[in-house]
């Protein structure tokens, strides 16, 4: 069995996270809970972001991924922009300090609403995903007499090798205009007074295992950047989205300098600031969902560990039959047999981990799922009325409880009975 997973490791027979053993957490604060190692968070940020130093670069923290406050403002210390795809994750990003200058807004949804809000904030840019939004920024910018930043997110037609549900860079997909399209909607923008062009942008897929789609993606974007200058327009910002790839079970993504060594030669003589938006990059590996055995189930088919947490919880083994390894909190001699870890929710598809040997799990024990600090806790929900996760941020041999239990009345804040039914 591997005995370290980033800053978790054991130490005693204890599983720790930096200085703390998940055990205390568990029994303080109770479970399911969110843990996340802020010496993690940091060390990838930085790993990301050196690597293009003496280029002009914004790293914007795709902040979908994992939106708590005090994550964000970790990251806004760092130096940290953020890619936002709501107004709900501009307000996030504004009050943990992210300055709207290093903001880009994505997403094909936008509403007047946000449009609005952005602009007022004064954002980096728009990454643009239709012609009828370029409209609609237009629309606004000339109502608010303040020009809009736009960017158009391109589809590049390149195809990643990923789960086909976070694939993003294929035509078929309803992300970006059309690559064919992408002049004569820059040319259109152009002749718009309120509109004011800064970039070019696509975001290809998540969990990426090599750099050649990046390149791809460079390639043609470049090839754009070129073929706009010969119409006059000029671009400053070229952004490549997130989508860098970690290991949950044993992948071997390519680090941040493999794709610097081949990108930025590309870049040479190009007077232009790249962005990136890496989400999983930075924090999945940071977290982990504590869990407690409740029961153990074993029947003529299978061994069942029922453990308190949930797909409510943790979504992405339910959704995209992710790998996320489980570990005992406390390490175990005891002969391991291959078990289903799977929650209180009534649904089949309600598990976090299939077929895992483990070390026959008592009730009470705690098990920790690692790799859950993306789109873990930002993906939950009150299915089932459970209450979501609190979430505990660790410093060193410190943490602090960033994001309180759920009460049973916060489950039905808001709804009412009408009068109808009195
Ligand atoms: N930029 C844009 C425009 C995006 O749509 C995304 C993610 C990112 C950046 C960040 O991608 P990352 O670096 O995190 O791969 N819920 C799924 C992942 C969905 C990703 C959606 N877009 C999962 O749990 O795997």
């Amino acid at each position: 069995m591997k005995t370290g997973y980033g800053t978790y490791h054991y130490d005693g027979g204890e599983l720790w996270v930096e200085g703390v053993p998940l055990r205390t957490l568990a029994e303080r604060l109770g479970t399911p809970l969110y843990v996340y190692s802020a010496s993690k968070i940091r060390t990838q940020y930085r790993n990301f972001d050196r690597v293009f130093a003496g280029r002009s670069r914004t790293v914007c923290y795709a902040m979908k991924a994992n939106s708590n406050l005090a994550v964000l403002r970790l990251l806004a210390e760092e130096g940290a922009g953020a890619d936002i795809v709501s107004v709900g994750e501009l307000v996030r990003a504004r009050r943990a300090g992210i300055p709207p200058h290093r903001i880009v807004f994505s997403g094909v949804g936008k509403t007047e609403t946000e449009i609005v809000a952005a602009i007022r904030a004064g954002i980096l840019m728009f990454n643009v995903e239709s012609a009828e939004e370029l409209e609609a920024i237009e629309a606004a910018a000339r109502r608010l007499r303040r020009p809009a930043p736009v960017s158009l997110r391109v589809n590049p037609n390149v195809s990643v090798d990923t789960h086909h549900h976070i694939a993003t860079g294929k035509a078929e997909n309803k992300f970006g205009v059309p690559y064919e399209k992408a002049v004569e909607l820059y040319r259109y923008a152009a002749r718009k007074p309120w509109l004011n062009i800064v970039g070019i942008q696509a975001h290809i897929g998540s969990q990426i295992l090599e750099v050649r789609p990046y390149l791809e993606t460079a390639k043609k974007l470049l090839s754009l950047v070129d073929r706009l200058q010969s119409h006059g327009i000029y671009l400053h910002v070229l952004d490549l989205g997130g989508g860098l790839g970690v290991p949950y079970h044993g992948e071997k993504p390519p680090a941040p300098a493999d794709l610097a060594r081949r990108l930025l030669p590309m870049m040479k003589g190009r007077n232009l600031r790249l962005v990136f938006e890496p989400g999983r990059f930075l924090v999945a590996e940071s977290g982990c969902l504590l869990t407690r055995v409740l029961y153990r189930k074993e029947t003529a088919h299978k061994n069942f560990v029922v453990v308190d947490a949930a797909m409510n919880d943790l979504a992405r083994p339910a959704l995209y039959d992710a790998y996320h390894p489980v570990w005992p909190v406390r390490r175990s001699s005891i002969r391991g047999v291959a078990t289903d870890v799977v929650g209180p929710v009534c649904e089949s598809g309600d598990y976090l981990a299939k077929g895992r040997v483990l070390p026959r799990p008592h009730a009470g024990d705690f098990l920790a799922v690692l790799g859950a600090g993306a789109y873990g806790f930002s993906m939950s929900s009150q299915y089932n009325s459970r209450p979501r996760a609190a979430e505990v941020l660790v410093f060193g041999s410190q943490w602090w409880v960033v994001r309180e239990r759920e009460t049973l009345n916060d489950l039905v804040r808001g709804e009412k009975i009408p009068p109808a039914l009195k």
